[in-house]
């Protein structure tokens, strides 16, 4: 898309999904501390919380966009050239909330991109322990592959269970900030270059 003269191009949009029902969700605050670190690295962001998340209908197979908050959905995740996930882990696996998010995405089977095609995907999970962290981020990561996203080499698995006292507990917290703010910025950095330079010659159809 050419810009006209004396305009400034529109920046990458990152869009975050996931997030909990719960006020003050763990997963949602580690999502947007890493839609704040692609925001610093000069993309637009956009949150899709548990909030929303839990005002959608459930997703029906065959009955079309079900509703103006799908379309939204819907809409944004087609535009963005980058993608953030957080679910957290609910008995073992992706919770039920952001999976219907997800399953919403169906509808863009039949884009030009369809799915999370050409789109970097960073994946957050937030587990109160640290047995089923991993097998949710392996199942949260194996969704984004399924539905043709790009995901980033970090994957995060966030333990929030309380710290034991004198177990470095700050040091933990500083740690999780850096992987969140590195997440951010993988995906920044992969969309920033995605909404520049797209191969089309030799696509398959
Ligand atoms: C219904 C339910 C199921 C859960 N299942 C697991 C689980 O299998 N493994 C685990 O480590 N934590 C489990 N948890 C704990 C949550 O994953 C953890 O507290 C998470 O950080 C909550 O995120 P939130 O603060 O965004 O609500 C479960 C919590 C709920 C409410």
């Amino acid at each position: 898309m050419e810009n006209l003269p004396g305009t400034t191009p529109p920046r990458p949009l990152v869009v975050g999904i996931g997030g909990t029902g719960r006020p003050g969700s763990a997963t949602e605050r580690a999502l947007k501390a890493a839609l704040s670190a692609a925001e610093t690295a000069g993309t637009e962001v956009r949150l899709f919380g548990g909030q929303f998340l839990a005002g959608l209908p459930m997703f029906v197979p065959g009955r079309g966009v079900q509703g103006a908050a799908v379309a939204e959905l819907v809409d944004a995740v087609g535009q963005a050239n980058g993608v953030l996930l957080a679910s957290p882990s609910y008995h073992g696996g992706v919770s039920a909330l952001v999976k219907n998010g997800l399953d919403h995405l169906e509808h863009l089977a039949d884009r030009t991109r369809p799915y999370l095609d050409g789109r970097a995907v960073g994946s957050i999970v937030t587990a109160a322990g640290w047995q089923t962290g991993g097998s949710t981020l392996t199942a949260l990561r194996s969704v984004v592959h399924a539905l043709r996203g790009w995901p980033t080499p970090l994957g995060i698995t966030i333990n929030t269970a309380e710290p034991v006292p004198g177990d470095g507990g700050q040091a933990a917290r500083e740690r999780c900030e850096v992987q969140l703010c590195t997440i951010g910025w993988q995906v920044a950095e992969f969309a920033v270059r995605a909404a520049s330079s797209r191969v089309t010659a030799g696509a398959p159809r």
